[in-house]
């Protein structure tokens, strides 16, 4: 059993697809034994509990310093087994010893076809506004792996859709999230099963 730990900051839509995708046996061999949230009113942390699944809050305001916020964030994860991070809408900087302890590790799902669209201040609302902006006739959702920098690690599996030409940031995020919702699960798949033929050489 892979041991999924989910961290989200918002409505917890993706953490949902993952939950469904698991009972559903698309996600076989695979469990959610955590979810965090650095807000304490995410959505994500009342599915989890409704879910009878562990969920934390852990915001960095609770804590003094960064390093302080990193281990109890490392010592939660190992405190349940955490095996694979799975960013869902986590709107938090993951900090870099939490990266390079997790090398390889965390995944992340970005509303928008990566390399284009990403970065600092591109999240919800204004990645589609600059999409449409620019006048793309596609766009999409990317999984890919966390490191040092925003939304720029190896990615993992990307799906397109087209922009339609009266598309709206609104219809735009709607069709995208859409994806998402099918795609995160597939991209965990895909991904745990290449981690676990890396152990077994
Ligand atoms: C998604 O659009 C995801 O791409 C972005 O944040 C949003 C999270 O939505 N990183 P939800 O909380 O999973 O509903």
């Amino acid at each position: 059993m892979l041991q999924l730990a989910v961290l989200g900051s918002g409505r917890g839509s993706n953490f949902q697809a993952i939950l469904r995708a698991i009972d559903g046996g698309r996600l076989p061999s695979a469990r959610v034994c955590l979810v965090i949230s650095n807000n304490s009113d995410a959505g994500i942390l009342a599915l989890a509990r409704s879910a009878g699944i562990p969920a934390l809050h852990v915001s960095q305001k609770q804590f003094p310093t960064e390093e302080a916020f990193t281990d109890a964030m490392l010592l939660a994860l190992q405190r349940h087994g955490a095996e694979l991070i799975v960013l869902a809408g986590y709107m938090k900087r993951v900090p870099s010893r939490f990266v390079r302890e997790y090398r390889g590790r965390i995944l992340n799902i970005h509303p928008a076809l990566l390399p284009k669209f990403g970065g600092q201040g591109m999240y919800g609302r204004h990645v589609h506004e600059a999409v449409i902006a620019a006048r793309e006739r596609e766009s999409g959702a990317t999984v890919h792996v966390v490191d040092d920098e925003y939304d720029h690690g190896q990615v993992v599996l990307q799906r397109t859709i087209e922009v339609a030409p009266d598309e709206t940031p609104e219809t735009l995020a709607a069709k995208v999230l859409e994806v998402e919702h099918a795609l995160y699960p597939e991209a965990i798949r895909q991904y745990a099963g290449r981690m676990f033929q890396h152990h077994q050489k």
